[in-house]
């Protein structure tokens, strides 16, 4: 509700008349003919009912009231939540606004946000989950109702039901309630580490067990990452027909991150729906991008009291491979990440290049075009501030950082 109320009242900028309206329509500043396509196609796909965002955001009815706050949210680049910096890659599903889009939306909202001529309207649709098939739906065991404050991180394991080895070509994580599922990650439970993840589930009481950052049981390095969803992410088909190989008797150990520091603990059922095939013609598989002495807690220091301390890990890979999408994650000190790739013959490209760091806002990126990479040197950067007493390291929990790239790769 805070949110409604920081925004413009209803009809603070209502068209006063008919030559309102005309003039607007001649500098093309209406919904109908101009700022429809641009809201629908980049705003409504989270603005709509039961999406993430806390108001729709699809129709002329739901857009006028809130133009003063749309024209605010769009100036200052808040809206739509798409962190990739311009200028280091192309992805799939931009929804980053062009200066002209923003500027028209301005135009829009100051000149009375006018509907123009319906005739206009452009047919335009909000992007939905591109999840193109479910060929079944993993819930959780039972319902959970998070017990640690404000953090709770659950690990459930989510039995696979194949009988023969299947690739997962797609995924779509379904929050069972969104105000308190903060995040989620997916990993693969190998079949023969398959009864560690059910006996440490039977080791705790109630639904799943403790976990922080990966699934524990288990080396870290071990557990391979399968997927994963914070809000405002899509999921969806996996690109370029990749694939990642699940072999029968695994398990899905899903990790949920539960955050009530806004709201009571409530019970969550949350479920993952998954696209199956018998073979891809590209098998892939998430490979995390983080210097290992970090994770066992050397080297990342964020002193206290400091601001822009940079951190960052390179290796070589004597290989080559193509990278499918790119992700970033830290967590709340986070001002800027990096993953890029030096190519063996030297050539420098950039995958993903976020400068305005929000914990809130985590989204795979998904390369336009896939990168063929050849005995690369891959870098992963960071820097953070640090306003606490306290000196930061790398761990799982939320006062914790991170600076861990995750990218999609295939032979
Ligand atoms: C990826 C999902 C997503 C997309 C896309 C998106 N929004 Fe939002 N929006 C949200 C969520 C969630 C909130 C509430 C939480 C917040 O403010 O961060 C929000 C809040 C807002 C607010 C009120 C708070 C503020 O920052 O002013 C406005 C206005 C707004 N959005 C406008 C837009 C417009 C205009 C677009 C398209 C140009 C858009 N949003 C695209 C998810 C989205």
């Amino acid at each position: 509700m805070l949110i409604l109320l920081a925004c413009t009242t209803p009809g603070d900028s209502a068209p006063t008349g008919d030559s309102t309206a005309d003039t607007a329509l001649a500098d093309g500043s209406a919904w109908y003919g101009d700022v429809e396509t641009i809201v629908v196609e980049n705003c409504a796909g989270c603005h709509a009912d039961g999406e993430v965002a806390p108001f729709p955001l699809s129709t002329y009815a739901e857009a006028q009231p809130m133009a003063g706050a749309m024209a605010d949210a769009v100036s200052a680049r808040r809206m739509p939540p798409w962190k990739a910096s311009p200028g280091c890659n192309e992805y799939r599903g931009d929804l980053s606004l062009s200066d002209d889009e923003i500027a028209r939306i301005v135009a829009w909202a100051e000149a009375g946000a006018v509907e123009g001529d319906p005739s206009r309207a452009s047919g335009a649709t909000a992007p939905t989950s591109s999840l193109s098939r479910v060929d079944f739906d993993l819930p959780m065991p039972e319902a959970y109702t998070p017990g640690a404050a404000p953090d709770d991180y659950r690990c459930f394991v989510l039995e696979w039901p194949e009988t023969e080895g299947k690739y997962v070509t797609g995924y779509q994580v379904n929050p069972g309630d969104r105000g308190i599922v903060h995040h989620v990650v997916l990993y693969v439970g190998a079949s023969e580490n398959a009864q560690l993840y059910r006996d440490a589930d039977a080791a705790e009481a109630g639904a799943g067990y403790t976990c922080f950052g990966g699934p524990g049981v288990v080396d870290q390095s071990d557990a391979e990452w399968l997927g994963g969803w914070a809000p405002g992410a899509s999921n969806g088909d996996f690109p370029n027909e990749t694939g990642i190989y699940m072999e029968p008797g695994s398990v899905v150990v899903m990790q949920m991150h539960y955050n009530t520091s806004a709201t009571d603990p409530v019970p969550d059922l949350s479920s993952v729906d998954f696209m199956v095939e018998d073979s891809v013609a590209n098998p892939a598989y998430i490979q995390p991008w983080a210097d290992p002495a970090w994770l066992d807690g050397t080297g990342m220091t964020i002193p206290a009291n400091s601001e822009g301390t940079n951190h960052s890990f390179s290796r070589t890979i004597p290989f080559s491979f193509r990278v499918h999408t790119a992700n970033l994650h830290m967590h709340t000190y986070g001002q800027t990440a990096k993953l890029s790739v030096t190519q063996g013959d030297g050539t420098e490209q950039c995958l993903l290049d976020i400068d305005d760091w929000d914990f809130n806002w985590q989204r795979t990126y998904v390369l336009a075009e896939p990168l063929t990479v050849e005995n690369p040197t891959i870098t992963v950067e960071c820097s953070w501030d640090n306003p606490t007493g306290e000196d930061l390291d790398w761990g799982e929990g939320t006062g914790d950082e991170m600076c861990l790239g995750t990218m999609l790769l295939s032979y």
